[in-house]
């Protein structure tokens, strides 16, 4: 297993379901997490919760200065980061064509442009560490691409290719390492109302936060390459990979209730009775 005492594990999307649970898992073998995520409140219970341990920067991933300013505080650590863990997103469920420019811009920037330029700047101080490794926490529809979904399996797709092709580029040396973990549909405040409905019709098992974080976290101390979280899932991405006509079809099954869900919410039917969304 790959030690994680005393290492210093950036974490992007810290204060998301996904993220305060792998950030908990990160501290409790032995790491010290800088936080990163937008919102201060979020990050200051973070704070008060593992203390020391833990060092909180707000940060837009999405904006240029402000991810300047996180890589001036990460020059800075007493204990340079060893470990990236890129577990922030957007959620992007709708129908394409409703989508507005600025909305897909800003979800592919967010998922894909920010994480690909953060990783980039901070690759020369990984590679000063003995033992370095980069995290992409990423999607079954970075494999498997999902109607309703076309900007997001696009962000999370390229999101798969850059990592995959750094593992192949930096295949010959040793101490850097990039590892792709995919969740499945996850309750966290991801999944919006409209997304959670949709789940529930297609009998989309949701897991809990805390038990794909425990997940991930073993992968990323096993030093896997690759993971898919839940079965079915694995199986579909597969099938996907070698006969995606198959999926084609299953999927074209889907479009009526996808497009129902993924209208907007003033043009719903009235009798459609959506949850709240899940807190964590
Ligand atoms: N939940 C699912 O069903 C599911 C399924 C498959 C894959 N995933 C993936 O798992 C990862 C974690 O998801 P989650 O369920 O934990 O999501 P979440 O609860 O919605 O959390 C998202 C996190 O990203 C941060 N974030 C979003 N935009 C940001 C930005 N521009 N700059 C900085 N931080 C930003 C949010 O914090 P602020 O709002 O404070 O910035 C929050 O900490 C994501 O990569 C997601 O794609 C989730």
């Amino acid at each position: 297993m790959i030690p994680l005492q005393g290492r210093s594990v950036v974490v992007t999307g810290a204060s998301g379901g996904i993220g305060t649970c792998l950030v908990a898992g990160l501290v409790e073998h032995g790491a010290h997490v800088v936080a990163v995520a937008r919102q201060s409140h979020s990050l200051m219970v973070l704070k008060d919760k593992h203390g020391d341990a833990l060092e909180a920067m707000t940060c837009d991933i999405a904006d240029d200065a402000d991810r300047t300013r996180l890589l001036v505080r990460l020059r800075s650590l007493q204990t340079p980061p060893s470990m990236l863990v890129l577990s922030h997103a957007m959620d992007g469920f709708g129908l394409f064509e409703q989508q507005s420019e600025a909305s897909l811009r800003r979800l592919v920037d967010t998922n894909l442009t920010s994480s690909m330029l953060l990783l980039h700047a901070m690759l020369p101080l990984l590679r000063a560490q003995p033992q370095a490794a980069v995290v992409a926490i990423g999607s079954t529809f970075g494999s498997l691409a999902f109607p309703g979904f076309a900007a997001y399996s696009a962000s999370k797709f390229g999101l798969r290719g850059l990592i995959e092709a750094l593992a192949r580029e930096y295949a010959d040396d040793d101490a850097l390492r990039f590892q792709y973990l995919s969740p499945r549909a996850t309750r966290t405040r991801f999944n919006s109302p409209a997304a959670q409905a949709l789940n529930r019709e297609l009998s989309v098992h949701e897991d809990r936060p805390e038990e794909v974080a425990r997940r991930l976290l073993a992968a990323i101390r096993r030093g896997d390459a690759r993971l898919q979280v839940g079965w079915p899932e694995k199986l579909f991405v597969r099938l996907n990979g070698a006969f995606p006509w198959l999926v084609d079809g299953s999927l074209r099954g889907k479009l009526a209730a996808i497009r129902r869900h993924a209208l907007p919410l003033d043009t719903r039917p009235d009798t459609e009775n959506l949850d709240e969304p899940v807190s964590h």
